[in-house]
């Protein structure tokens, strides 16, 4: 069985990573350039967003042909080599399945639109509740009504994402067909894994009006969720052994994780959630500006590693993806201990007990760009909530202000290869600008630098395939209520790993109470050994991972 709890995956967007044919935009030819690049920091699989054909409104995540990859990437047979070459290198892929939804250019929606009954029911459609008055009151994601008016039928299509993104209806036995379809298809291209975006949310619920939420309890983690999972999983990639999947799961509970990802099999190898990563938001609504919960954050997180853990269970471990914001600009800093904290947040990561994911540039402590005018946004989601802020009454400064901390766009400025022109990601006009700081944050810098985030990232890497204990042990969680220290305790057989780290940019000390007798220092940020006695006395953003074998 191919061991996930051993390995580390690498995501790329491809959009942002590399370009080769000077377009401006990320290509796979980029890709399968930068191999090496991702071998040597030691990943083992690499997820990729969609590269199918799309009209990009939602970069990709909007499939308008599963079976062929968007020219603006390249072609099949860019994607045949960058798997063969992968391949050489140990190095699986693993690639975004985007079931929930597809583009409205998909040919099973113009199908639809034409009046075709098949295809119709390929959707979920429903009459409005009067005249201009939608189905339900259920908020899309990204902002609006969750309902679109189609006049030729006096009826309302679903999309829980954008106006250009209907919602498939998995009731429909056919589209489940045409889903495995697609699965299989792949598979047979030699990919070793997928990721299922949003697919907790594939089963609807009842289409009730939710007067306590924007509708979200009436589709996540719907009724025939598991079944539907199970049967993907029987039918599909359940066969290979050696396949790994991940579910992104939205807003998802961790009892219906718990059956997600149970070691069992049945349905996905780990999950993805994100309640860890709301800790900067108000319940939901991630379009305001409020400092994080640090209790919160490990609150959450110690929560999901006990409870996966207790239910047979396993979690994808991270901070970053191409939705969220930079997190050396989210808990880490910026300034003065930039790297010191990039490490340090690093390292809390990757000796949690699940797969760790890195995004792109996050081994390079990539920070956020800090945007300063709405022409520099690409995403549709920021562009919207921009629009909606400022009809809320929020001045145009305090959007902006806003934007800069939540949006998706954070995260998705083209990746730093060098310190010259765009960062080294093209030669032609980048399709979103490179983040200033390119000049010093850059792989080409970190590379050559033993001291590098980049490099204290492969040693991260590492330390799970040195150590059982990392991808192994069991969890307890340390320093519960310490307001700086974030702290567990990993144990396997006679080993034993101390993970000790300091979230703030202010020194702090924390008497564990631990015989710390015997522990070495495997890794950290600051010179120095583990203490004697048990008490830490710890500098800004320090971090150090210790071991010790009875
Ligand atoms: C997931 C993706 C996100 C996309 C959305 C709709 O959350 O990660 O990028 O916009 O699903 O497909
Ligand atoms: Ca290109």
């Amino acid at each position: 069985m191919a061991d996930f709890r051993k390995s580390v995956v690498y995501q790329i967007y491809p959009k942002s990573f590399y370009d080769t044919n000077g377009d401006g935009l990320g290509d796979l030819k980029g890709v399968t350039a930068k191999l090496d690049y991702i071998k040597e920091l030691g990943a083992d699989y690499i997820w990729m967003t969609p590269f199918f054909v799309s009209p990009q409104k939602d970069n990709g995540y909007d499939v308008e042909d599963y079976y062929n990859i968007d020219p603006r990437y390249g072609t099949m047979e860019d994607f045949e080599e960058l798997a063969a070459e992968a391949s050489k290198r140990g190095i699986k892929l693993m690639l975004d399945m985007v079931f929930n939804h597809t583009s409205d250019r998909n040919q099973w929606f113009q199908k639809a639109l034409a009046g075709d009954e098949k295809y119709k029911n390929f959707y979920i459609w429903k009459k409005g509740k009067g005249p201009g008055v939608p189905p339900t009151n259920w908020e899309s994601k990204f902002g609006g009504n969750a309902w679109q008016y189609v006049e030729k039928f006096d009826e309302y299509y679903l999309h829980l994402f954008d106006v250009s993104q209907p919602d498939l209806n998995w009731d429909n036995e056919e589209v489940r067909e045409e889903v495995r379809k697609v699965v299989r298809f792949w598979m047979s291209k030699g990919v070793k894994g997928f990721r299922f975006d949003v697919v907790n949310l594939i089963s609807k619920g009842d289409f009730e009006d939710d007067f306590e939420g924007d509708g979200r309890r009436f589709y996540t983690d719907g009724p025939n969720i598991h079944k539907y999972l199970q049967e993907l999983n029987r039918e599909t990639f359940g066969t290979d052994a050696e396949f790994v999947t991940v579910g992104e799961m939205s807003s998802t509970s961790m009892e219906n994780c718990y059956r997600y990802a149970s070691e069992d099999g049945k349905e996905l190898s780990m999950v993805f959630s994100f309640h860890h990563l709301k800790v900067d938001f108000m319940g939901n609504e991630k379009w305001v500006l409020v400092p994080y919960d640090f209790q919160k954050l490990k609150d959450i997180l110690f929560s999901w590693q006990k409870g996966m853990a207790e239910h047979h269970a396993w979690n994808a471990v991270f901070w970053c993806n191409h939705d969220q914001p930079r997190v050396v600009s989210r808990f880490g800093s910026e300034g003065k201990y930039w790297k010191e904290s990039a490490k340090m947040l690093g390292t809390v990561i990757h000796c949690l007990r699940g797969t760790p994911y890195i995004y792109q540039g996050e081994e390079l402590g990539m920070t956020n760009p800090g945007f300063t005018d709405i022409s520099q946004y690409r995403d549709v989601e920021s562009k919207n909530h921009f629009r909606i802020l400022q009809e809320k009454g929020l001045t145009e400064q305090d959007a902006y202000r806003i934007l800069q901390v939540h949006s998706r766009d954070n995260s998705r400025t083209p990746m730093q290869w060098d310190g010259g022109a765009n960062g080294g990601f093209t030669t032609g006009e980048p399709w979103m600008e490179v983040t200033k700081n390119s000049s010093y944050i850059n792989a080409q810098a970190e590379l050559a630098d033993e001291d590098s985030v980049f490099h204290y990232y492969r040693k991260l890497v590492q330390l799970r395939k040195d150590y059982d204990v990392v991808a192994y042990g069991d969890f307890e969680a340390l320093a519960e209520r310490h307001p700086q220290v974030f702290a567990y305790r990993r144990t396997y057989g006679g080993e034993e790993l101390l993970v000790v780290n300091n979230f703030y940019g202010r020194e702090t000390v924390w008497e564990s109470g631990l015989d710390t007798a015997g522990f070495e220092k495997l890794l950290g940020n600051y010179e120095g050994g583990c203490p004697a006695d048990g008490k830490f006395e710890l500098r800004p953003f320090e971090t150090m991972v210790l071991y010790r074998k009875k």
